[in-house]
């Protein structure tokens, strides 16, 4: 494996495929403006370098981000795991003390800040239900359970991987609210959404430009005290609904910039410079 990519690199991201990342561009900034440098790489790792990789980042790196496909590939090498790490099964950040590799994922607390900032909404108490059931909202769902949040519905297209994280997280926190449905039952969705304080959209559906939405809008008819928040980067047509009907909603820019936020500052010690990184991210 070729690691010019991280020559004068103390962090990194890894995944397949990583060109398109922005959080060299934003961690930078944030390292930057401690006077660190632009010390944060990314490289490209086939599946079968995950090993090799992390024997040159135990010798070279302090710490790096795990993306897609990686975020569980990765965890039989960590040697201490937080505890929203170890429940999710799912690793986004790794800081590196003397070889030993302490992880965390830092998805949860980005999407509770962007919650926060765009909704005035905290964990605690929070009513949510998730549109999909894959990495992203696994990993959101387990740091909700874990940090107070009332109930959590689950609504896939396929009801299998729904049920399997609603019985996880219930058999992990037997006070916690749950339900899951198929995201076609329309009928469900709408008593689930009417139950709910957020919406969150954690399935791939309005990444590709034409795209429509993971399932019938109709069910969020009426739902005036609904926010919506979107995991994908733009303008989904399920934000083009909640723009033009008054719903409260956001894009889930944020949540990249706070999640990268938390890892700069789980590495760092140090406060992380929100408003640098966020013009870091924006290639301002
Ligand atoms: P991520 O890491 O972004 O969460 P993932 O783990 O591949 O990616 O999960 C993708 C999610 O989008 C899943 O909930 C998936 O539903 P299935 O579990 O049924 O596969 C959902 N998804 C993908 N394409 C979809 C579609 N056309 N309609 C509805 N849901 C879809």
């Amino acid at each position: 494996m070729n690691f010019e990519p991280l020559k004068n690199c103390k962090y990194a991201v890894i995944g397949n495929p990583i060109a398109h990342s922005k959080s060299p561009q934003m961690q930078n900034a944030g390292f930057e403006y401690y006077g660190m440098g632009s010390i944060y790489g990314k490289i490209l790792v086939e599946n079968e370098e995950l090993a090799d990789f992390v024997e040159y980042a135990r010798k070279n790196l302090s710490g790096f981000n795990i993306t897609v496909p990686y975020k569980q590939d990765i965890i039989p090498f960590v040697d201490e795991m937080s505890e929203v790490a170890e429940l999710s099964g799912s690793v986004n950040t790794i800081r590196i003390e003397n070889g030993r590799f302490i992880a965390t994922s830092t998805d949860g607390v980005g999407l509770a800040a962007a919650l926060q900032v765009h909704f005035h909404k905290e964990v605690k108490g929070l009513k949510v239900i998730f549109a999909g059931a894959g990495g992203a909202a696994q990993a959101a769902a387990w740091y909700f359970a874990c940090n107070g949040a009332e109930s959590i519905f689950v609504a896939n297209r396929s009801l299998a991987k729904a049920e399997h994280l609603a019985d996880s997280l219930k058999k992990a926190f037997p006070e916690l609210k749950t339900g899951v449905c198929e995201l076609a039952d329309t009928e469900k969705m709408t008593d689930f959404v009417r139950r709910s304080d957020v919406l969150i959209q954690a399935t791939s559906v309005g990444l590709k430009d034409d795209d429509g939405t993971a399932f019938d809008l109709k069910c969020l008819e009426g739902a005036e005290n609904l926010c919506v928040y979107d995991l994908i980067y733009k303008e989904t047509q399920l934000l083009k609904y909640c723009h033009s009907g008054g719903i409260e909603c956001a894009n889930g820019s944020d949540m990249l910039l706070y999640q990268g936020a938390a890892s700069f500052e789980f590495w760092t010690n140090k406060k992380a410079p929100v408003e640098a990184m966020r013009k870091g991210l924006e290639g301002k």
